[in-house]
């Protein structure tokens, strides 16, 4: 546990109950959130609510003697380890690449000497304005961290880049700004340098003749997400992936194949790996025989009622787990269910003898979507259920979680 704190400001903006969540996520990880609320914030949050979530004091104005008997805003800005904004709104923004100093928001960001993240929320059409652009490179050229806003469905009924990140992935970088030890952006030392992780992605394709195939609706994008991941937190990764239509992430190295056989094989020659991911859907079947030509139905010689015969496709992740040479240290599955979600993916590890299970729910729109809601199951049982987050988010967790995990065996081997 950290014992960091951050200054938040919390701006006005639909957003704004975000960051409820945000201070909430924070101090499971152990950072305290001292908090200004400004006046537009106040529209949209209570300093009541944010006060009984951060368990401090919140300030809401620049002339209030108590407060500057108590604490004035230069040391309020000062107090903390880094000053957050968020969400961060247009003109917040402006006021700060101004220098403008007329409420308590702004004069803290002016006289603080600490470093400042700003996270922007707002109508995309606000954001995309160039007075905005100007004023996000203004700060950035200041020294200020501006996270890119996620792109979506906003609350105004727009579309496009503008929504406030997820609150996990605000915390993911209010972490690693705040870390001095193994992070995963961009900063050194990287947590999974010197580990090869092999990573399975994407369905497999099984033919019935040369021009058809049996396949499933997997996009590949959760193990596309966790291939990246992991080579952001300095990992040589091999992944082996079926055919999808995305970019492979950068520093992946990228081992194309179609069937499940192609998959298990190219696996066994990546080996030796300290991590397997196995996020591929595997078809479970594949035709006994694939046709040497198209198959014809009703014309010359076709049958008209084929039978399609099913042989059973080698489990990968089965088969790596129960490896006696060369098994992965750490070895991960997933467990796609419409039910009984837990349960399965506990009995599923089990059977399988993988060491965790990330377990999703796909009854809803996760298939080919952008967002997931998981939980990690280990040998232990169920160790933490994620609220809902973008696929990406899940990705940069998960890493998290497997950088903390051979990071303590690095521990125990030293401490042997
Ligand atoms: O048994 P089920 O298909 O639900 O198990 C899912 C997990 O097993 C996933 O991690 C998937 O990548 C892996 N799997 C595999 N080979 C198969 C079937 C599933 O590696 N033939």
């Amino acid at each position: 546990m950290s014992d960091k704190r951050i200054l938040l400001i919390i701006g006005g903006g639909i957003a704004a109950y975000k960051s409820l969540e945000l201070i909430r996520e924070l101090s499971r990880r152990g950072i305290a959130s001292r908090c200004i609320v400004t006046k537009g914030g106040q529209e949209f949050v209570t300093p009541l609510s944010v006060s009984a979530l951060s368990g401090e004091k919140v300030f809401t104005e620049l002339f209030d003697l108590d407060d500057e008997s108590e604490m004035g805003h230069i040391q309020l800005s000062r107090s903390a380890d880094l000053v957050v904004v968020c969400p961060a709104t247009a003109d917040l923004m402006a006021k700060a690449a101004n220098g403008l100093a007329n409420d308590l928001a702004s004069t803290a960001l002016l006289a603080t000497d600490k470093p400042v993240l700003m996270v922007p929320a707002m109508n995309v059409r606000m954001w995309e304005h160039a007075a905005t652009q100007r004023n996000v490179e203004t700060l950035r050229g200041d020294g200020v961290t501006v996270m890119d806003p996620d792109e979506g469905a906003m609350a105004c009924g727009e579309f496009g880049p503008g929504r406030l990140p997820e609150p996990i992935a605000i915390a993911d970088r209010i972490q690693a700004l705040l870390s001095d030890g193994p992070v995963l952006y961009g900063l050194e030392p990287k947590p999974l340098a010197g580990r090869h992780a092999l990573i399975t992605a994407g369905p497999t394709r099984e033919p019935l003749d040369p021009v058809r195939f049996l396949s499933n609706h997997s996009s590949g994008k959760q193990g596309y997400a966790i291939a990246g991941a992991l080579a952001r937190a300095g990992a040589r990764v091999t992944l082996v992936s079926g055919p999808v239509s995305l970019e492979t992430p950068a520093g992946v190295d990228l081992v194309p194949v179609e069937t499940a056989r192609e998959m298990l094989e190219a696996c066994q020659a990546a080996l030796p790996s300290d991590l397997f991911v196995s996020v591929a859907a595997v078809a479970d079947w594949r035709p006994s025989r694939a046709a040497a030509k198209k198959m014809k139905l009703k014309e010359g010689d076709g049958d008209p009622h084929p039978t399609l015969e099913l042989s059973e496709n080698p489990d990968i992740l089965a088969t790596l787990s129960r490896k006696k040479k060369n098994r992965p240290t750490l070895i991960i599955g997933f467990a796609a269910e419409t039910h009984e979600v837990e349960a399965l993916a506990i009995a599923k590890l089990k059977r399988k003898r993988c060491d965790w299970i990330v377990a999703n729910d796909v009854s809803g729109d996760v298939m080919g979507g952008t967002m997931n809601e998981v939980s990690l199951v280990t040998r232990d049982g169920v160790e933490d259920r994620w609220p809902r987050m973008t696929k990406e988010d899940v990705a940069t967790r998960l890493v998290e979680r497997i950088a903390r995990e051979f990071d303590d065996e690095a521990g125990q081997i030293a401490a042997e």
